[in-house]
């Protein structure tokens, strides 16, 4: 499988922004068509993102789109566009619960045109309204499509009247913590990978890092990204080490010759099946 470390937000209806894109190392880049086009642009975006999609030349980072909310009246328009053209997967914002899932799910079904390698999967952005956050505990395995779950706190933010997200020393407020950790828990639910939100201060790369390494740490499989320079230290942060690779094949081998062994000591380490489900998970994910 392809690696998706990093998700780069491209606003549809910038021709410069779509055009630079592919050069920025993204593992993926998701059209823009929701907040950061304004709604007399929507048009404009989806027939930009539709041409973009038909004449970009595949096989390099998968091209998903971001459609409107449910709660719009654009979504169907963007996800049959999307879908027309062949995107490898839908963003969904502000989902309510997922029952909107769903209901992307369905209208996707049946409208794979263009070229992708496999069906079009999609990314949830599950904890970014109160209401999503509060639904996070309903998802469950087997939802249809769904591929990721993350969560954001700009919108989160505005939809509860937040005047600030952060401490003044870069840390997050409660109900972004909260939401990090449930969209992680909701995630591992679903039996999906959970990507890290947006961090919107682009030009501090060191905060990013910061914020990036504790995603890793936690447990997401990738973040988002608004600007190029965000890319390299998200695919810098989500790749592991040669080291860590080698010592979670070693374990995985370990315990494959061992027969039905359930606890061995590794390098002097006590290792037992936790750590082979997290070595197995590590190069399932990064290798
Ligand atoms: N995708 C692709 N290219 C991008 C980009 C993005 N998200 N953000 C910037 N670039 C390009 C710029 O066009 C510029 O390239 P160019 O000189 O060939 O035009 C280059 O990268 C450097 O950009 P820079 O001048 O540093 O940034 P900016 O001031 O032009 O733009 C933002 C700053 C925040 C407006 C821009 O990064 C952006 O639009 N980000 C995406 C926002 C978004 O999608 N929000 C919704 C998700 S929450
Ligand atoms: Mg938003």
């Amino acid at each position: 499988m392809k690696r998706r470390r990093s998700w780069l937000f491209v606003p549809g209806d910038s021709e410069r922004k779509l055009a630079k894109g592919p050069s920025t190392g993204a593992d993926v880049l998701i059209l823009d068509i929701e907040d950061s086009v304004s709604p007399a642009r929507k048009p404009v975006a989806r027939a930009m993102i539709r041409e973009y999609l038909e004449s970009a030349e595949r096989g390099g980072a998968p091209l998903w789109v971001r459609i409107n909310g449910l709660h719009t009246p654009w979504w169907e328009e963007d996800a049959d566009a999307a879908m027309a053209g062949g995107a490898d997967g839908i963003v969904l914002p502000k989902p309510r619960s997922p029952a909107d899932v769903f209901a992307v799910a369905g209208r996707m079904d049946g409208r794979e045109g263009g070229e992708r390698e496999s069906p079009a999967r999609i990314l949830a952005l599950a904890g970014e309204t109160a209401r999503g956050l509060m639904s996070l505990h309903e998802y469950r395995p087997g939802l249809p499509r769904l591929a990721a779950l993350s969560w954001g706190s700009e919108d989160l933010g505005t939809d509860v009247g937040a005047l600030r997200r952060r401490r003044p020393d870069g840390s997050l407020l409660p109900l972004y913590e909260v939401a990090r950790a449930l969209t992680l828990a909701a995630a591992t639910v679903a039996g999906v990978d959970a990507i890290e939100a947006v961090y919107a201060d682009f030009r501090n790369l060191d905060g990013f890092r910061r914020f990036t390494e504790e995603a890793l740490e936690m447990g997401y499989a990738g973040g988002a990204a608004i600007h190029p320079d965000q890319v390299a230290v998200l695919n810098d942060v989500f790749t592991p080490s040669e080291a860590q690779l080698a010592e979670a094949r070693e374990i995985v081998a370990a315990f494959e010759q061992s027969g039905e062994t359930g606890v061995m000591s590794i390098g002097g380490r006590m290792v037992d099946q936790p750590h082979l489900a997290q070595a197995r998970k590590l190069l399932r994910r990064f290798a």
